[in-house]
């Protein structure tokens, strides 16, 4: 059985913790679905840390639908969240339900995420009225960097601050079922998770959120280009990874692989017999 919104919405009631990750193809949402994770966002994240782009904001629908197929067909139980990607579901209350339509119904997620507070309020009650689960995101909204002018802390100051209180008010208003903070100083997340009915998910938002989200190449240490103050590396892939390319590499060329072991044999006098009639 999927986890439900209500399942996650009724964690928060209960005390109990959720863990969230993001996944972008079948083999590792198989590995965490199967680890037991209850939540997944194909994020657009995806495009930094699979793409090579230098920011979220070059993601398309049709590269994240691709990413969130591959992503429903490696789990049986967690609850996939498509991400919303940046100008579509800005432009037009259409666009933003056609586009969330998609996620739903060509790349089989089971709810959306979108970017943004009370500016985004209604755009959220119209995509929830035709029956789409959303997951709202402030704080640090990355796909807004060139207005934000980089990547930083949000909500400092007294006035930062009650935007964010209040962008979090209007989504829970608006029906959102959980909401993830991002660079969210902790005194402020801690405010904001007592204030609304719905889990914040924090990343760097500190403890005191309902649950906690963290891209998996930062968790397993595979995407090092940029690795944020708020990320905990559980592995070091990247090193792994490098490690037994390398050994390969060394082994196929001092012949040393491979050996019987990875070879398939075959009777011997059957290849006799054929260099005899050549
Ligand atoms: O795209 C993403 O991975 C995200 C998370 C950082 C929440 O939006």
């Amino acid at each position: 059985m999927r986890v439900s919104i209500t399942q996650i919405k009724e964690m928060k009631q209960k005390g109990e913790k959720i863990a969230m990750l993001t996944a972008y193809d079948y083999s590792t949402a198989k590995l965490i679905d199967e680890a037991g994770i209850p939540l997944i966002l194909v994020g657009d994240s995806l495009g930094m840390v699979v793409l090579g782009y230098d920011s979220t904001i070059p993601v398309t629908m049709d590269e994240m639908i691709h990413h969130t197929k591959a992503v429903v067909r490696g789990t049986a139980s967690a609850l996939i969240v498509g991400d919303m990607p940046f100008m579509t579901y800005q432009v037009s209350y259409d666009d933003a339900l056609r586009n969330a339509g998609r996620f739903i119904q060509e790349g089989r997620a089971h709810a959306v995420k979108l970017e943004g507070g009370e500016s985004m309020a209604e755009t959220v009650k119209r995509i929830v009225s035709c029956g789409i689960p959303v997951m709202g995101h402030i704080g640090l909204t990355p796909q807004s960097i060139h207005q934000l002018g980089g990547f930083k802390v949000m909500g400092k100051t007294p006035e930062a601050a009650i935007c964010l209180v209040n962008d979090a008010r209007a989504l829970d208003e608006a029906g959102v079922f959980a909401i993830v903070l991002e660079c969210v100083p902790e005194p402020l997340s801690k405010l904001i998770t007592e204030k609304v009915s719905v889990p914040t998910i924090g990343i760097g938002a500190g403890k005191y959120c309902d649950g906690q989200v963290q891209v998996i190449s930062d968790l397993l240490g595979l995407y090092t280009d940029f690795v944020p103050k708020h990320a905990k590396q559980y592995a070091r892939l990247f090193e792994t990874i490098k490690q037994a390319t390398s050994d390969y590499i060394s082994e196929v060329q001092a012949g040393t692989f491979p050996t019987k072991k990875q070879s398939y044999a075959m009777d011997e006098s059957i290849i006799a017999e054929l260099e005899k009639s050549m």
